[in-house]
C-alpha cells in the first residue's frame, strides 16, 4: 500500500511545491495575456513583452547581474550549458572542466572533443569532499584553453566549489567561467561580478522555484561577441537582415517562448528575491546541520554511510547515501516510499565521474536525499527517523 501522506526530498530534480503565486502567474498569463512576446504590436504582445523583461530584471536582482538583457531565456539549464558550451568553442580550443560535473557539461564536451583542434582536461577532486582545488584548474590552464566549466553544488554530494577562487584565476587569465548553477541559484547567494562568474547556468524548475521547462543563460556584457548563437531563426527584429540580429537578448533568442513558463518563473524568482536567499540559505544550512548530525550518528543509523562534506563548511542540501544491506540503492528508495512516503531518487543522477570519485559507479550509485525551502526541521526529524528504523532492521 502506498503512503498517503508525502516527504518531497527530490528537490535536487525539479522543486516541489511551487509557490502558490507561481501557479496563479501562469493561470492568468495563459487566461488573460496569451500574447506572444515581441509578435505583435497591441497591448497583450506588449504586456508579454514587459513580463519576459521583468524576469529578466529579477533575475539581475537575485545574481547582480549587470544588464537584464544579457539574461538568455532557455528550457532548462541543460539547455544553457549547451548554449555557452557549443557558442564558445565553434572554432576548436582547450576545455577545461572537473569530475564533479553533470553529463550536460560532460556530453557537449565529449561530443565536440573528437573534432581537429579540441582537447579537454577533466580536473579531478578530494575522493572525501568532492572538492576541487582551485590550484588544480590553474595548472591545467593551457594557451589554447577557451572555457573552464564548473559545477557549483554538486547534484551527488552537495559539495559547494570555491567558485570565488576559481573566477579569480580564470579572470586572471582571460578564460571564461561557466558556471552550472542547477543546484545552487535560489539556495545559495550568488553574485555574478564578485565571483567573476562570465556565464551563469540555471534551471528556471529547481532552486528557482519556477515550473518546469525553463532555464537561462546569464552571459556576462562583452562575453558574446565571443560566442556564435548556437540557433538562429526569428526573432520578432531586425526581419529584413538575413542573419541573426547581433543585439541582445535576440541574438540568443530566435522563435517563440515560452511565456506561460516565464511568466510562472517571473513569479518564482519575485518569491525568491523577497524572502531573500541569504534567508533561505540559512533555513537550508540549519536543515542540513540537522541532517548531518544525525546521518553521521553510527549507533543510531548502523550500517548508513553519508558521501561528501562531512559538515555543513562546505555543501548545499543534496545527501548521496548508501545503507549496507541494500544492494540496489533503488531497493531503499522504494522501501522509503512505500513505508513512509518519502521520495528520494537513486542512481547515477547524470554524474558517472562524481560517482567514480567517490567509489559508487560500480555497484549502482547511491539514494540521494535533496532539500528545498518549504522542508521543515520536523520533516527532516521524520526522515531521519525512517532510516534509523530502516537501518536497525536491516542491522538486525
Ligand atoms: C549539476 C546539474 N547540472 C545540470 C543539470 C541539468 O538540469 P536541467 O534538468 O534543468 O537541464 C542538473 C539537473 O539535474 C544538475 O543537477
Amino acid at each position: 500500500m502506498s503512503h498517503t501522506n508525502r516527504t518531497y526530498l527530490d528537490n535536487a530534480a525539479t522543486s516541489f511545491p511551487k509557490p502558490r503565486a507561481v501557479h496563479d502567474a501562469m493561470l492568468r498569463f495563459a487566461t488573460e495575456v496569451g500574447a506572444s512576446p515581441g509578435r505583435g504590436a497591441y497591448a497583450q504582445a506588449r504586456d508579454a513583452g514587459h513580463m519576459l523583461y521583468e524576469c529578466r530584471r529579477r533575475l539581475c536582482t537575485l545574481f547582480n547581474g549587470e544588464n537584464p538583457d544579457h539574461v538568455i531565456f532557455t528550457l532548462n539549464a541543460t539547455d544553457a550549458l549547451n548554449m555557452a558550451i557549443h557558442g564558445l568553442i565553434g572554432g576548436g580550443g582547450h576545455l577545461i572542466t572537473t569530475w564533479m560535473d553533470h553529463n550536460s557539461v560532460l556530453r557537449p564536451f565529449n561530443a565536440l572533443t573528437p573534432r581537429p583542434g579540441v582537447e579537454q582536461s577533466r580536473v579531478e577532486c578530494d575522493p572525501a569532499t568532492c572538492l576541487v582545488d582551485p590550484d588544480a584548474i590553474r595548472k591545467a590552464i593551457r594557451p589554447t584553453t577557451k572555457i573552464i566549466a564548473v559545477t557549483h553544488g554538486s547534484n551527488v554530494t552537495g559539495t559547494l566549489q570555491p567558485i570565488r577562487q576559481i573566477g579569480a584565476i580564470a579572470r586572471e587569465h582571460d578564460i571564461p567561467l561557466l558556471v552550472d548553477a542547477s543546484q545552487t541559484l535560489g539556495h545559495v547567494p550568488i553574485d555574478v561580478q564578485a565571483d567573476h562568474i562570465d556565464l551563469l547556468a540555471f534551471p528556471g524548475h529547481k532552486g528557482l522555484l519556477g515550473p518546469l521547462g525553463t532555464g537561462g543563460l546569464y552571459i556576462r556584457p562583452g562575453v558574446e561577441k565571443h560566442m556564435h548563437p548556437y540557433r538562429q531563426g526569428g526573432t520578432g527584429s531586425a526581419s529584413e537582415s538575413d542573419t541573426q540580429p547581433d543585439f541582445m537578448p535576440d541574438r540568443f533568442e530566435p522563435g517563440s517562448h515560452n511565456a506561460v513558463g516565464v511568466a510562472g518563473l517571473t513569479a518564482a524568482v519575485g518569491w525568491v528575491v523577497e524572502r531573500g536567499v541569504e534567508e533561505l540559505w540559512r533555513h537550508e544550512r540549519a536543515l542540513c546541520a540537522q541532517m548531518i548530525e544525525s546521518l553521521t550518528s553510527r549507533d543510531e543509523l548502523p550500517g548508513l554511510r553519508l558521501y561528501g562534506p562531512q559538515g555543513v563548511g562546505d555543501r548545499c542540501g543534496v545527501f548521496s547515501i548508501r545503507v549496507d544491506g541494500f544492494d540496489r540503492p533503488q531497493d531503499l528508495s522504494d522501501l522509503l516510499e512505500r513505508e513512509y512516503g518519502i521520495l528520494t531518487r537513486s542512481g547515477l543522477h547524470c554524474a558517472p565521474l562524481a560517482h567514480q570519485t567517490i567509489g559508487t559507479d560500480r555497484v549502482g550509485g547511491t539514494t540521494r536525499l535533496s532539500l528545498g525551502p518549504f522542508l521543515t526541521a520536523r520533516d527532516i526529524q521524520y526522515v531521519t527517523d525512517a532510516l534509523a528504523q530502516v537501518c536497525c532492521v536491516r542491522a538486525g
